[in-house]
């Protein structure tokens, strides 16, 4: 397919950091302009721990989104060590927890409060496996004698086959997958597990983070990796498996945060999301595929209505602005100072 106009069911972003106070009222605009719903995550200071947490988190995103936007925020739990399964559940019953999410402790930013030891939550997966609430995971090791970039396959390897098999009927997520490694395990394993693909790792790979200095801000958790991997997960998108579907891992910082000497981990990609995943489903000569995996695969995946209303795509110039400003700083979008091939027209 070569169309000049492309129209899709509106999509939703099953993997978003929203944050809270003046960044949550900037950047939720962007999302809700082009995706339905979204899966919103719970890595606040202090991360969303209960149902009455999210409930209130939920209020503060809806209270942020444009008159005449309709945008769903479907909300998750952070798990932490021996979290209550009885407050999962009822949230879930009560139609606020949508999902709950394992952050390995000190694996990515906020993430200090997160889980030691997979085997901590094991009774809350027991009772999520019960009620068919969905497991979404950061699925890297955080143990220092492995290298940063074999941390997702040996995660698979030391964690995550161990649970598909202790929970064979637990739904589980793999988040924002980076490697050839989570392409192959999704693959081969049966119809509760899925992955998302964020815009970013369809797009670099790690040697983009160095090209001719370094780029903090293609710095990201679960880092890219090689080119293979890139291949892989582009290949997986397009391939027309429901395995694999959009999560954008939209994740803002400050400029200053990201240019520092500790630079934080987060790439800004909702105000250019789609257009994105068009470029990329356009090089692969797989936009006829686009929709199923922009809009059809996730809510199939959590038992969610497919959304009815439609967005239009045209072929023709987006020029991504090299700073935004938001909420008194400057973000850095993805693609920033770039020209993409096609235009989110609405
Ligand atoms: C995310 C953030 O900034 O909250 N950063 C990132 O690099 N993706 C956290 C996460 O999803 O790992
Ligand atoms: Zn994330």
């Amino acid at each position: 397919m070569n169309a000049e106009t492309l129209v899709i069911r509106r999509p939703d972003d099953w993997h978003v950091h929203l944050r809270d106070g003046a960044m949550l009222a900037a950047v939720t605009p962007h999302t809700a302009r082009q995706f339905a719903r979204a899966i919103v995550m719970p890595n606040l200071k202090p991360p969303v721990t209960t149902a009455a947490a999210a409930a209130a988190y939920r209020d503060r995103i809806r209270a942020a989104v444009p008159a005449g936007v309709t945008f769903e925020p479907l909300m998750t739990c952070y798990l932490v060590d021996h979290i209550d399964p009885d407050e999962l559940v009822r949230g879930f019953a009560e139609g606020i927890f949508t999902a709950a999410k394992l952050y390995p402790a000190h694996a990515t930013t906020n993430s200090a409060a997160g889980v030691t030891d997979v085997r901590h939550i094991y009774p809350a997966l027991e009772a999520m496996q019960r009620v068919g609430m969905p497991f979404l995971i950061h699925g890297e090791v955080t143990d220092h004698d492995v290298d940063i970039f074999d941390r997702e396959a040996v995660f698979i390897e030391r964690t995550l086959q161990h649970v598909v098999a202790d929970f064979p009927a637990l739904k589980i997520v793999f988040e924002h997958i980076t490697t050839r490694d989570a392409v192959q395990f999704v693959e081969g394993a049966g119809p509760l597990i899925a992955a998302t693909i964020t815009p970013h790792h369809l797009a670099i790979n790690r040697s983009a983070m160095f090209e001719g200095g370094i780029r903090p801000h293609l710095y990201c958790l679960p880092v890219a990796k090689r080119e293979v991997h890139r291949l892989a997960l582009r290949a997986a998108a397009v391939s027309g498996s429901p395995k694999f579907f959009l999560g954008t891992d939209s994740a803002p910082h400050p400029v200053g945060d990201k240019e520092s000497d500790c630079g934080c981990a987060g790439i800004y990609n909702a105000p250019f999301a789609i257009e994105s995943y068009a470029k990329t489903f356009d090089e692969e000569r797989a936009l006829d595929r686009l929709e199923g995996f922009a809009s059809l695969f996730g809510p199939q995946f959590y038992g969610l209505p497919l959304n009815e209303d439609r967005i239009t795509l045209v072929r023709g110039e987006t020029i991504v602005p090299a700073r935004l400003a938001l909420a008194g700083t400057d973000v850095v979008p993805f693609h920033g100072g770039q020209t993409l091939g096609w235009r989110f027209v609405g």
